[in-house]
């Protein structure tokens, strides 16, 4: 597993630190390439799902999305990725065999949340969804949860276009707290799936996913008692666009243009 950086980190193309010259000798720009393109893979679904949130926050007045984070496969990953899976370790065999070079997690309120973004983005008509792993309806042995979909998007570049591969994790904000603790307990260290800390942490994902549910039904209890309103107060609309997209539309509201 490899690790995701902080929220504001930039996506990083490629860590040279990280390249070791012996594995995919002479490939070099096969391997700018690709990692140029899970780069701008990243960037395109990052930016869909930025449009989603910003719409959903102007028509549903609540953002649905926490936040977003996103990493390249550090160099060494890719590699041992394809040798502990008995691929040739080539930048042609790494992009047709792993599909998780690029990576994108959302993390969500609430568990229907979820659904409805990766709905929204898999019925956009240049994405085209490849697998769906759903951990949330069976959650893995570890009692790991989240929403995994590998999609492929259109990247653009001066003199040709690429259908990047994406592996996007959409999870709650419970399950990423339950996922980030876990990775840093058990990373490396490969506990044994039956003993009794693989038990309590299994426990610990029980009782979290509990939890989201009872936070589901207070938010449906919460969205009851105040019914989508028939046509909203323009003001307050406005703030809410001027909010998201700067404020000259409401000053230019303001001076009558
Ligand atoms: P990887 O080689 O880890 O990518 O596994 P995979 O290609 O078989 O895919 P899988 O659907 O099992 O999981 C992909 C990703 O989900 C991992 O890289 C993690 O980010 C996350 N994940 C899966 N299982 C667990 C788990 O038990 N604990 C945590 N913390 N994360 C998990
Ligand atoms: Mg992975």
């Amino acid at each position: 597993m490899s690790a995701y950086l902080p929220p504001d980190a930039l996506d990083r193309p490629f860590d040279p630190k990280e390249f070791n010259p012996e594995v995919l000798q002479g490939q070099y720009q096969e391997i700018t390439n690709l990692l140029l393109a899970s780069h701008c893979g990243i960037k395109a679904i990052k930016t869909k799902l930025e449009i989603l949130s910003d719409e959903m926050q102007i028509q549903d007045q609540r953002n649905p999305i926490e936040y977003i984070r996103s990493r390249i496969k550090s160099f060494d990953s890719i590699v041992g990725k394809l040798q502990r899976r008995g691929f040739p370790v080539t930048v042609e065999s790494a992009r047709r065999e792993l599909y998780d070079i690029a990576g994108v997690r959302v993390v969500c309120a609430f568990v229907d949340d979820i659904y409805r973004i990766a709905n929204m983005l898999a019925a956009q008509s240049d994405v085209k969804l490849l697998l769906v792993k759903d951990y949330i309806r069976n959650p893995k042995p570890s009692g790991y949860r989240s929403y995994h979909m590998i999609v492929e998007v259109p990247v653009y570049f001066s003199n040709h276009s690429e259908q990047v591969r994406v592996e996007v994790q959409i999870r709650t904000i419970a399950m990423d707290f339950w996922a980030t603790l876990e990775h840093q307990l058990n990373y490396k260290r490969g506990l044994d799936a039956d003993g009794e800390i693989a038990r309590k942490l299994r426990a610990c994902a029980d009782s979290i996913a509990g939890t989201d549910r009872e936070m589901q039904v207070i938010r449906d209890m919460v969205d009851s008692l105040d019914p989508p309103q028939e046509g909203l107060d323009p003001i307050k609309m406005m703030a809410k666009v001027a909010n998201i997209v700067g404020t000259p539309a409401i000053e230019r509201e303001k001076e009558g243009r």
